[in-house]
């Protein structure tokens, strides 16, 4: 049987120790209930280099594992020119994210880069910081991320291989 072209997905955020962290995690776990692991190679990473080499914050790591979902073992790491070429999907948790990896992708990565929501939900939302909120706020971007994991799984498993091909112009506003 010949192997089916994976679709790479990189999830960033400013620090990737809280959003992104447990969109990576979240994205894989819906992924595997569908047993399509083999058609996706999924990572996340910082546009900041304040958390890098660290664990999730602790939040993070709680909600996910309410839900079976482990995160812990994740380390921080900064995008780099090379995410640029290895990615087909690169989705920023919020506008500013999707403003900051524009200004440094080469042109013709930036099509490949979308507001997380915008692409998964069709909604021109932002998945909110919750650095400096409560506990709740991380529990309520775990649903939104969730959400919209699952409709990006959905899409995605219906076209074969890599969604480089189809890539849309950006829009976040
Ligand atoms: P994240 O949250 O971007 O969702 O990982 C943040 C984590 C750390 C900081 C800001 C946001 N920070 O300023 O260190």
């Amino acid at each position: 049987m010949t192997e089916q072209p994976r679709t790479a997905i990189l999830f960033v955020c400013l620090g990737n120790i809280c959003r992104s962290p447990l969109a990576e995690g979240i994205f894989r776990s819906v992924v595997a209930e569908r047993g399509l692991e083999d058609r996706f190679e999924i990572d996340s990473a910082a546009l900041g280099d304040w958390h890098v080499g660290h664990a999730p914050d602790p939040r993070s790591v709680a909600v996910a594992r309410r839900y079976d979902i482990d995160i812990s073992s994740q380390r921080g790491r900064q995008v780099g020119p090379a995410d640029f070429a290895r990615f087909d999907l690169i989705f920023g948790m919020d506008r500013e994210n999707v403003r900051r990896l524009c200004r440094i992708a080469p042109p013709e990565a930036r099509k490949r880069i979308h507001l997380f929501l915008d692409y998964a939900l069709g909604r021109k939302e932002e998945v909110p910081d919750p650095y400096y909120e409560g506990e709740d706020s991380f529990a309520a971007i775990y649903w939104t991320i969730r959400e919209a994991s699952e409709a990006l799984a959905a899409r995605l498993a219906e076209r074969p291989g890599s969604a480089r091909r189809s890539g849309q112009a950006s829009s976040i506003t």
